[in-house]
């Protein structure tokens, strides 16, 4: 890949952070009512911690950076989705769905699940997730609560939730487990002997759509996006599959196939939904390259078979100089550089289409179609 050692972070990439947190932190007023997540252990901050899974990480040296110890995030500190909840001005962390007790469930919940995807299989031989459809299932339930909590359960025609949930942000990253956790594990899974690569690709695109199209019809008008980021650069592809500490091509493959498939789907649905603004972020561009870690390829605890860390061993010390936290993960220090970068790109080209988080929470949603009209019927799956 594309990340190579470079000596320090670059100069023009500090005063961006500088820059960011003086206005992107702090005392700010919040920008949008309520954040929700759906993903995978990118976003995941502990909706896997009670089932019976062996992709969970609420032990140490998980959370060593964070206030609260392992929390199921999994990484040293907080994850991409906890900074672009500061950056949006939250003063708590969006709760996972797991355990939304004490927490005001108007403000959002985060419904993402390690080892998840898009396909219900998918991560499955290391236990239970919940894959993406049954994270739309739980938003359900919550958007009924909210309906409850705002009062118009009784009219049940919903208008006040969902001209609510309209000014909400909605967050979507999920699809790598698709590939590592399935596709690419021929032994344990069929499906590249039924599908070509193509042909899965297509089918991963179109369900994601149809979830999209759920969050729609929910309510949602403003989403993000994420593409893929290169599997075949992690730590761990790189220890089993790579040849001569080389990134898997194959793997980036995918990740490219995915990622230009889902740009294509989500510009069809902006032509279908001119209520809404969908913005997409290509976790592949090269502008990432310009952050120069250190050590941008071992991972800063170690990693057991599994490529999480293992227990209780004792990390690196010097955690913003790396990249990967496991052998998946990234660390703390990335997610912060992805979380800017995801929310202010002025600095960075090419990054996030059309604009990026700041402007869309900005964006005036034309909303006249929804708050006259309840018909959702126009709202058919393309292809
Ligand atoms: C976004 O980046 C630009 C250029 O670096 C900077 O001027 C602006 O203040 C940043 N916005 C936030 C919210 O940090
Ligand atoms: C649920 O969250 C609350 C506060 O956010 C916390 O005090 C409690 O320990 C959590 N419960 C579980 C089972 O994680
Ligand atoms: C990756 O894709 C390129 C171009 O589509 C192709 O030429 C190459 O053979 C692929 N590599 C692997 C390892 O699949
Ligand atoms: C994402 O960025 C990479 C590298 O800059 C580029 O090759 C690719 O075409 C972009 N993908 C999309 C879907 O825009
Ligand atoms: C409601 O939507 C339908 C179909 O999009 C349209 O034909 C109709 O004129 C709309 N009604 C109002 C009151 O806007």
């Amino acid at each position: 890949m594309e990340i190579k050692t470079k000596a320090l972070l670059i100069p023009s990439l500090l005063l961006l952070l500088a820059n960011c947190m003086q206005h992107c932190v702090n005392g700010q007023q919040q920008k949008v009512p309520c954040f929700f997540v759906f993903g995978d252990s990118l976003s995941d901050n502990g909706n896997n911690n009670n089932l019976r899974t062996a992709a969970k990480c609420n032990y140490n040296p998980y959370g060593v950076d964070f206030q609260e110890g392992p929390s199921g995030r999994f990484t040293n500190g907080k994850n991409l989705v906890d900074f672009l909840a500061q950056f949006l001005g939250f003063e708590k962390f969006i709760p996972p769905f797991a355990n939304t007790s004490g927490s005001d469930i108007l403000k959002g919940v985060n419904y993402a699940s390690g080892a998840a995807g898009i396909l219900s299989e998918t991560g499955k031989r290391l236990g239970e997730n919940i894959h993406l459809e049954q994270q739309l299932k739980n938003h359900r339930a919550i958007y009924l609560e909210i309906a409850k909590e705002l009062g118009d359960f009784k009219k049940a025609d919903f208008k006040k939730a969902k001209e609510y949930l309209n000014q909400c942000l909605y967050y979507v990253n999920i699809g790598s487990n698709d590939y590592i956790n399935n596709f690419f594990l021929p032994q344990q899974y069929p499906s590249s002997r039924i599908y070509t690569l193509e042909r899965y690709t297509n089918l991963l695109i179109n369900k994601l759509s149809q979830n999209i199209q759920e969050l729609h019809e929910r309510g949602a008008r403003k989403v993000v996006v994420a593409g893929m980021g290169l599997i075949g650069c992690t730590p761990q592809a790189i220890s089993t599959r790579g040849t001569d500490g080389n990134c898997v091509a194959e793997f980036n493959n995918a990740s490219f196939l995915f990622n230009n498939k889902l740009d294509a789907k989500l510009n069809a649905l902006k032509k279908e939904y001119t209520d809404s603004e969908l913005i997409f972020i290509n976790s592949t561009s090269a502008s990432l390259d310009q952050f120069g870690f250190e050590v941008p390829e071992a991972p800063c605890c170690q990693p057991g078979l599994s490529g999480l860390c293992i227990p209780d061993e004792t990390p690196c010390n010097d955690r913003n100089a790396y990249v990967f936290w496991d052998a998946f993960h990234p660390s703390e220090a990335w997610n912060l550089l992805n979380a800017i970068t995801n929310y202010n790109s002025t600095s960075t080209s090419a990054f996030t289409y059309p604009m990026d988080i700041e402007h869309l929470v900005d964006y005036e949603i034309k909303m006249e179609l929804e708050l006259t009209n309840h018909s959702t019927s126009r709202l058919s799956a393309t292809e």
